[in-house]
């Protein structure tokens, strides 16, 4: 299975628009060595040529230039997009299925009914693409049973609930449901490589565990380094659980939660820009190398 990192940072992406942190402006001055981040999005193809699209963000156009085998020229109009999986209703995830509306035909959305309630009433963007090339939903049982994504070959699908946050502008914001968001055990049935994916995870919930044992490879939740990050970086009050995103550092935070896992390879996504892991010359990439923990990156391709 090739897993192609399409993008690596939380909402906002890196450097933020509007954003003084010590890293955005650390970034623009030139004066940290860090890589630019479009939001987090990636794609996963079994023969390279069909691919499913998981979450969709508003970087897309972007992120398919740069990713060329995403718009091949096999016709007048053409994309190796066969379909879109989204992993919850958030606005860094779904915002480029507008950018999508040029599709000669429905665009297939597979996701929970609680996302496709949000994307119909809070955030009504699939309304609004029946003006244009309209959707075709796929809906996915939070259940961990195996679905397809119609067009690619060889890959299964497993989505399972997860504790983490509905966006401001669902009905379920403060009211959770199963479904609001999942993670994703996506596994090639060729190769037996198997990929768990999750860039929004506040806990690691015991039902999660046998998922996350059986992948080779975990791409989970990197958004903040300290739970109180928002603030000590003096940008916000909220705390990253508070947000649904597990902190990386301290005592039950992600780095010793992923010792559970050995022997897979461990990758974290979905970066906040204030995040300090994206300064690569810092003291907390030490720490996570010394955790056998790597940071993905816009481009990242990995093989399973
Ligand atoms: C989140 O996961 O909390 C989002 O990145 C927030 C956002 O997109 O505004
Ligand atoms: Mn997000
Ligand atoms: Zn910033």
């Amino acid at each position: 299975m090739k897993v192609q990192v399409l993008g690596s940072a939380a909402g906002g992406g890196f450097p933020q628009w509007n954003c003084n942190c010590d890293n955005c402006a650390g970034f623009r001055n030139g004066s940290l060595n860090a890589k630019s981040r479009t939001q987090s999005s990636i794609c996963v193809s079994s023969n390279g040529v069909d691919w499913a699209l998981i979450n969709t963000s508003p970087d897309i156009r972007q992120q398919i230039i740069d990713f060329p085998p995403l718009q091949p020229g096999r016709g007048k109009r053409d994309t190796g997009i066969r379909g879109v999986v989204l992993m919850d209703s958030q606005i860094d995830h779904t915002t480029g299925l507008l950018m999508l509306r040029e599709l000669a035909h429905p665009l297939p959305i597979y996701c929970t009914d609680m996302v496709q309630q949000d994307l119909t009433t809070g955030f009504p963007v699939m309304n609004m693409l029946s003006h244009y090339c309209d959707t075709n939903w796929h809906q996915i049982t939070p259940d961990g049973s195996g679905f397809q994504v119609e067009g690619v070959e060889d890959i299964l699908f497993h989505g399972i609930y997860l504790s983490s946050k509905a966006p401001p502008y669902s009905p379920h914001r403060h009211d959770p449901h199963q479904g609001d968001n999942i993670g994703m055990l996506i596994e090639d049935q060729k190769t037996g490589g198997r990929l768990f994916y999750a860039p929004g995870l506040g806990v690691l919930e015991p039902h999660l565990l046998p998922y996350m044992q059986q992948a080779s490879c975990l791409l989970v939740d990197g958004t903040c380094w300290l739970n109180d990050e928002m603030s000590t970086r003096g940008v916000g009050s909220k705390l990253a659980t508070e947000m649904g995103h597990l902190y990386q550092f301290g005592e039950g935070g992600m780095i010793e939660q992923l010792g559970q896992f050995p022997d897979a390879r461990k990758i974290l996504i979905h970066i906040n820009n204030t995040n300090p892991i994206l300064n690569e010359d810092g003291v907390e990439r030490e720490i996570l190398k010394s955790n056998d923990i790597e940071v993905a990156w816009d481009g990242m391709q990995i093989t399973l």
